[in-house]
């Protein structure tokens, strides 16, 4: 089979690579233009009966063709996947984007033979439903051109930002790469708090999903600080200023302090080279 007109390839066709490239043909892109290369037979029946992309067992499909090579495997095999076929890459220099957690710019340049345009990739979870927030740093062999093409794949799923210097992934993927688990587990407890006094689940559980989603859209939309927005719906001596008041005064915000000190950490720690 030729896959001369693949344009984008897939190393990995798993959950993340399937939002990516899903949401890119939702958003018109033509499906033959993308190779996916995936181990699993089933899951590549699945991904191309679903999204009519063309499909290969093969990664060195992906790296002998495709101009742009999206790495969306778990960063436990990216080694495995990429040192077979570094031989190809580092002959065609194709831009790589990867969105594995903690793999370096560094080690994806060892990996795939030296030389590649990289494109580092923070997504999180939400990119599945279509919103993402994607962190982006590229190392000093990608061109502008090469960025803009990262950044339209990773948009595809999301918000997208570029950071000037690597380090500062940690602290991304502290914040948002983490971020869904903590908002998760303070929507959990708030509703926990409202069953306790006599709010059905389904209704509590309801009205925060929304309220969180009404305060984040709210906050889009609007340039005034958080600080602000707190402050325009805390009417003093009101309920509002009870429910923040007792939050402070149990330590919210020290908190959420560490927990972004402790998974920056963490984070840090996953990326040293082994
Ligand atoms: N899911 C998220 O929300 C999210 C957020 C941020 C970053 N990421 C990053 O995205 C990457 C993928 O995560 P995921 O959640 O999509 O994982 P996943 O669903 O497990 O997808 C990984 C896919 O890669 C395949 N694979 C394994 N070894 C391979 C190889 N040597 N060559 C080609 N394909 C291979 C796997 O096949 P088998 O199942 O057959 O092994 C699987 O289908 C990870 O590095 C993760 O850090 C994910």
């Amino acid at each position: 089979m030729s896959f001369e007109q693949c344009e984008i390839g897939f190393i990995g066709g798993g959950n993340m690579a399937e939002a990516l490239f899903g949401g890119l043909v939702a958003a018109g892109r033509d499906p033959v233009t993308v190779l996916v290369s995936e181990p699993n037979d089933d899951r590549r029946g699945t991904i191309a009966a679903r999204h009519g992309v063309i499909v290969t067992a093969d990664n060195r499909d992906v790296a002998a063709n495709c101009e742009t090579v999206v790495i969306a495997v778990k960063p436990q095999v990216m080694a495995g996947a990429l040192e077979p076929v570094s031989d190809e890459l580092a002959a065609r220099r194709p831009l790589l984007v990867s969105v594995a957690a903690g793999i370096t710019l560094d080690s994806l340049d060892r990996f795939s033979g030296g030389g590649c345009p990289i494109v580092r990739a923070m997504p999180n979870t939400p990119a599945l439903v279509g919103r993402g927030a994607t962190a982006l740093v590229a190392n000093d062999t990608a061109t502008p051109a090469q960025r803009a093409r990262a950044e339209e794949i990773l948009a595809a799923v999301g918000i997208t930002t570029w950071l000037e210097k690597e380090s500062l992934i940690d602290v991304v993927t502290a914040l948002s790469g983490s971020g869904p688990a903590y908002f998760f587990l303070i929507m959990d407890a708030l509703c926990r708090a409202a069953e306790r006094r006599g709010l059905d689940g389904e209704t509590a559980r309801l009205l925060c999903t929304q309220t969180a989603l009404g305060a984040a859209t709210l906050a889009m939309a609007s340039e005034d600080s958080l600080e602000r927005l707190r402050l325009n719906v805390t009417s003093p001596g009101g309920t509002t200023e009870q429910g923040v008041n007792a939050l402070k005064a149990a330590g919210l915000e020290r908190a959420l302090d560490d927990a972004i000190g402790a998974a920056e950490g963490r984070s840090r720690e996953l990326s040293k080279p082994s």
